[in-house]
């Protein structure tokens, strides 16, 4: 084809810069409501959030139904015994470098796990139920491991008697958490499972519409989650929040970093047009820790840095603002903020990885080329 004809074939192709409003596939998992509702197949966040146990929703994504007390008791029993991980994969924990994310560790274990899959490459519908399940109790296992061997210490067997939260919680400390964390612990990971076609959940459809398996579907989508306009953000929010000394320097660091045109982590979201649904949730876990002093002290500069946020750019926080204090009141450094997004997000990945596999179409979109054509080849003993 000539340079002429390539021209006409792709100058007439419109390029949705960001894929802003493009929808990508048809799915039934979650309803991401721009006018600021969410719904998991079908059910509005508003009403599950302390209703349920995060166990439930993880089981209503993969089967599409919230489960009765002896399929809830099956589930939470499976959960638990994927939790214990392969020894490799300890071992392999173990002997990361001290000074790497614990989302590189993260990534790199979860593809780890690919090679010890008891399945093997069954990829049929049953066998990715097992193994969606598996995946739902062993990313936050292998959180809880990373941060124990960072700090040089055992992690404690997953409890019988705990559900999956109770136990990534019990495994990342060390001690078991009380009523009120446990309900906190829940609440987030409910907060957290699922959102619709997200950045991360796209890459994981990407990988799993090529028919290839779910460990490097979830690989790809750990990677995307990283990034710091996705679940990366809530680590920034406590970085700001740990800048600003005092709550009255709040003001000038905010009007300071709006004048330079800098972006405010944990602000803003590409669907919502008003409050992100989750914000309210979490903000309300926030208001409940705050006989906490240091909790007390990041919710008072929150409300501040909402104010001048809305008052200059009228945007809203989104779920990792409020997420950010949230996980630090319950203990949690802020390096494992987005490793706790994704020991949570895991089941809305897997879901949709499944769907995508029943949707059994590839996502292959195309591009609108800008480049030259026609360039006169000059071989490399002349270049
Ligand atoms: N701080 C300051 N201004 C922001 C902002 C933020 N966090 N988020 C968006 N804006 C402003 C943009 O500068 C832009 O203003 P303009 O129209 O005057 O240029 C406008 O709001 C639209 O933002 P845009 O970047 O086009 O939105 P987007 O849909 O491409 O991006 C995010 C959405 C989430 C990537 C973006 O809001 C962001 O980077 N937020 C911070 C990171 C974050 O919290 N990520 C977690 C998302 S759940």
């Amino acid at each position: 084809m000539s340079g002429e004809n390539k021209m006409a074939t792709t100058e007439d192709r419109i390029v949705i810069r960001g894929l802003r409003d493009v929808a990508a596939a048809e799915t039934r998992l979650s309803f991401v409501d721009p006018n600021g509702a969410l719904y998991y197949l079908g059910y509005n966040i508003d009403d599950l959030v302390g209703r349920v146990i995060y166990a439930e929703i993880a089981y209503l994504l993969i089967h599409k139904k919230l489960p009765n007390k002896d399929e809830l008791a099956e589930f939470k029993s499976n959960l638990i015994s994927a939790m214990q991980l392969p020894d490799a994969i300890v071992e392999s924990i173990k002997a990361a470098p001290k000074n790497c994310h614990p989302m590189d560790i993260l990534r790199t274990e979860v593809s780890h796990l690919g090679e010890y899959d008891p399945e093997g490459y069954d990829l049929s519908r049953p066998a990715n139920i097992r193994r969606a399940t598996r995946l739902i109790a062993q990313v936050p296992a292998i959180v809880a491991t990373i941060y124990r061997s960072r700090i040089d210490q055992t992690v404690p067997e997953p409890r019988k008697d705990f559900d999956l939260a109770k136990n990534f919680l019990y495994m990342f400390r060390g001690s078991p958490p009380d009523d009120n964390e446990t309900a906190v612990i829940h609440q987030f990971m409910v907060l957290h499972a699922d959102h619709g076609f997200n950045a991360s959940t796209f890459a994981a459809r990407v990988t799993a519409s090529t028919n290839s398996d779910m460990y490097s579907a979830v690989t790809s989508a750990i990677g995307t989650l990283k990034g710091p306009l996705h679940g990366g953000a809530s680590e920034k929010v406590m970085d700001m929040l740990d800048d600003i000394n005092l709550e009255e320097e709040v003001e000038e660091y905010i009007q300071g970093m709006l004048d330079e045109n800098k972006k405010i982590m944990g602000f803003g979201h590409r669907v919502y047009k008003t409050e992100d649904p989750r914000t309210k949730h979490l903000r309300g876990i926030v208001e409940n820790l705050c006989h906490r002093e240091r909790t007390l002290s990041l919710y008072n500069k929150c409300i501040k840095i909402e104010k001048i946020v809305y008052e200059r750019k009228k945007i809203y926080p989104n779920v990792d603002f409020y997420a950010a204090v949230a996980m630090d009141a319950l203990g949690v450094p802020k390096e494992y903020f987005t490793p706790f997004f994704a020991s949570s997000r895991i089941s809305g990945w897997v879901a949709h990885v499944i769907e995508q596999y029943e949707d059994a179409v590839l996502l292959r979109p195309s591009s609108k080329y800008v480049g030259e054509y026609g360039r006169p080849f000059i071989p490399i003993a002349q270049r």
